[in-house]
């Protein structure tokens, strides 16, 4: 599957975003087997809960920067398709989602977060939303849930100075659960999802549906959506697309 590795065992299910040469930023493929897998756990009843996590060091990179790119020149709306199929998949996945994060978590790395149900984060990880850098605006509804999370003030110091948040402060913010060494950030969230996965699994899934908005944060993916894609082949957004192209030549 493309760059993308799944594994199952005693109810829990893994989703390891598996390109670490490229801080497993993540192409379109991804974005579509990401919502697949999703789609196949949530079917599933021998799932109970996934643990998502990367390869190596860096937990994602974002978005692949080279799909923005051609998304300006092509169809913005039309590249979207399967990055939208992604973000319905885990706004909506009906199980507990648990995320094990070392290093970076840029773009829709960190965002993606705010979706999951417990976040294992290492102390040194460092959460960048670099948006408006790119001329782009917060996508996945975060422009919502992050200030719905940690105060407009905060957020806004995330998305508008583009200011980095590391694990320890995340977790201080209400964005993680826990901020531990690296080392220990994987067999944390396998032992919450241990537990988890013990647990009556209809409760859960209970529990999960009545804690959140569902109309809300459909509606706020939505706003991020026609905004993004509006901003994709905006001259700010080629200009930094172009930029970061560039940036070892
Ligand atoms: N899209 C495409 N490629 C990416 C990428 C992304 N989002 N992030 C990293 N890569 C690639 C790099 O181009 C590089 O590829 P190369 O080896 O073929 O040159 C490889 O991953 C390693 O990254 P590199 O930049 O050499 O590592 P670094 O440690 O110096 O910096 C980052 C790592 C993540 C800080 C830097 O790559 C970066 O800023 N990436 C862009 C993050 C971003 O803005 N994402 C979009 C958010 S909306």
């Amino acid at each position: 599957m493309a760059d993308i590795r799944i594994d199952s065992a005693d109810g829990i299910a893994t989703l390891l975003l598996a390109r670490p040469d490229k801080k497993n930023a993540i192409t379109d493929p991804m974005y579509a087997a990401f919502a697949d897998a999703l789609a196949a756990f949530a079917a599933d009843a021998a799932v109970k809960v996934v643990v998502v996590t990367g390869e190596g060091p860096d937990f994602c990179a974002g978005n692949d920067i080279s799909m923005f790119a051609a998304a300006a020149g092509g169809d913005p709306a039309a590249s979207m398709i399967n990055v939208r199929r992604f973000l319905d998949a885990i706004s909506t996945f009906p199980k507990p989602l648990v995320a094990a994060v070392t290093g970076r978590a840029i773009g829709i790395g960190a965002t993606m977060l705010l979706h999951c149900d417990l976040v294992y984060l290492a102390e040194d990880a460092a959460l960048l939303l670099p948006f408006v850098d790119l001329g782009l605006v917060p996508e996945a509804g975060s422009s919502r849930l992050l200030p719905d999370r940690i105060g407009h003030a905060r957020a806004f110091a995330l998305f508008g100075l583009g200011e980095p948040l590391t694990g320890t402060d995340a977790v201080a913010l209400g964005i993680g659960n826990a901020a531990l060494p690296a080392a220990d950030i994987l067999p944390a969230a396998q032992a919450a999802a241990r537990r988890l996965a013990a647990k009556p699994s209809a409760a859960l899934i209970a529990t999960k549906a009545l804690m959140r908005d569902a109309d809300a944060v459909r509606a706020a993916i939505d706003r991020d959506t026609a905004a993004f894609v509006e901003r994709l082949s905006s001259p700010e957004a080629t200009a930094a697309f172009a930029a970061f192209a560039a940036r070892k030549g």
